[in-house]
């Protein structure tokens, strides 16, 4: 039996109790050590979220020529080569599932000397890569896509700055386009979004002593110097406490706390939309972690009433949409997603998964072009059989209807979950422990 195979069985728990953490933020992570490799000098992160995803950003900035040292599971050293510092590797540069990691590599390798190649998963090589593609190409970048796809082929060189409004609201391509201006002499490279999406880049680039404008709608950064981070610390992962915040409120009598939370207001759609469904979840000792909006969280148990996903929260819950669905199953009343097709274009077709998954538990679920309509019932979910489809939150999804269902899910291809958060069954097994203590 291979990793990748491995099917995991997810028992019902009677309560969930106690206090965690969560690995430290994915997206933040990934930034850290991509813009840490273009900085002057050394970055230390602390609170680094490892995961397989992540662990493909340390490696393809090492085969760039920056230099990574891991003292220890969560602390990294990147010393950076500068901002034009890069150089290209014996081959192709591997991207692994990271589809954050290909994205804003784009923009970091077009102002680079040399031919860059990106490679990715079967997975990653099956998205959309002509978003960042296009706009790049504006900038005056050479850059070849594989039909739209990975493998990408980037000649990188000198740059122009760009006014470019995203077609779709995406984290990942207004990145691309605002490392890229880093590199563009002259005017400011301007960004405006369709909808207000994950800001960390531009946080970041602040943070690192770019300059930055922020706007309601829009981001401009401009041509850079030097760039110096120092130190950043990472707060722990909105989307990967998520699932606990579901199940403590689906599984009765529980009572979780869940410390050092990132709780920027791009990554915490979900608070709201569980909030607007009768969730009781608070948050306290709110404070700024590494620069971000931060604090503890503590979710009980809670009847839900259906809701409806307002257009603009959907790129703020983005990777939490999926934990949404199996919250309004258990709700009284229709819940309705709409203006989310980008699910269709994620780690899998997360519309369809997540509709064939929770029907095979025993869901009232259809799929619609963007999004879903579940009617709820509330009580726990029979339970059943689903495949990640090798995608982790798939996987995360699975496993929280296991711990709410009747039955138990079994998850094919449970392995998944070490994209973006290798402990997770370890840390459903201290949970299980704790609810029997
Ligand atoms: C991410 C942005 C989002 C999100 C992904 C991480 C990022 O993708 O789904 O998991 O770190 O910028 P899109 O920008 O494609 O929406």
């Amino acid at each position: 039996m291979t990793a990748a195979v491995e099917t995991v069985l997810v028992e019902p728990v009677a309560r969930l109790v106690g206090h965690l953490r969560v690995p430290g933020d994915k997206s933040i992570s990934h930034r850290a050590v991509l813009i840490g490799a273009i900085c002057d000098g050394e970055t230390r992160v602390a609170g680094f979220g490892r995961s397989a995803d992540t662990e493909a950003t340390v490696a393809a900035v090492r085969a760039l020529g920056a230099e990574v040292y891991e003292h220890d599971v969560d602390t990294l050293r990147v010393f950076g080569r500068g901002l034009r510092g890069l150089r290209p590797p014996a081959g192709p540069v591997d991207c692994a599932n990271a589809g954050t990691l290909m994205r804003l590599a784009c923009g970091v390798l077009a102002g680079q000397d040399g031919a860059f190649e990106l490679t990715g998963d079967t997975s990653l090589s099956a998205r959309p890569m002509e978003r960042v593609a296009e706009p790049l190409r504006r900038m005056g970048a050479r850059i070849e896509t594989t039909d739209g796809h990975a493998p990408l082929r980037i000649v990188g060189g000198p740059l122009a700055p760009i006014d470019y409004e995203l077609p779709v609201a995406s984290a990942q391509v207004k990145s691309a386009v605002l490392l890229a201006g880093l590199f563009a002499e002259g005017d400011a490279t301007t960004v405006v979004e369709p909808a207000p999406t994950r800001d960390h880049t531009e946080r970041m680039l602040a943070a690192a002593g770019a300059r930055v404008r922020i706007g309601e709608r829009s981001v401009s950064v401009w041509a850079a110097e030097r760039l110096q981070l120092g130190e950043v610390e990472v707060p722990g992962d909105f989307s990967s406490a998520a699932p606990f915040l579901v199940a403590a409120t689906l599984v009765p009598g529980s009572e979780l706390h869940l410390h050092g939370v990132n709780l920027n207001p791009r990554r915490t759609g979900l608070l709201s939309v569980l909030e607007r469904m009768g969730a009781r979840i608070t948050v306290y000792n709110r404070r700024s972690i590494g620069g971000e909006p931060g604090g503890d969280l503590e979710v009980r148990s809670a009847e839900l009433v259906g809701t409806r996903v307002r257009l603009e929260e959907v790129p703020l819950a983005i990777d939490e949409l999926p934990l949404f669905a199996l919250a309004a199953c258990s709700a009284h009343g229709d819940s309705v997603l709409r203006g989310a097709a980008e699910l269709r274009a994620k780690e899998t077709d997360r519309i369809d998964a997540v509709v064939d998954g929770l029907k095979a538990l025993g869901a009232h679920v259809r799929g619609t072009p963007d999004g879903f309509v579940v009617r709820g019932v509330p009580t726990r979910l029979r339970g059943g059989r689903l495949s990640s489809r090798g995608d982790h939150r798939i996987a995360m999804l699975g496993a929280i209807a296991g711990l709410a269902s009747r039955e138990g899910v079994r998850i094919d291809d449970a392995a998944a979950v070490a994209v973006s958060f290798p402990g997770f069954f370890d840390l459903l097994d201290t949970l299980r422990r704790q609810a029997a203590a």
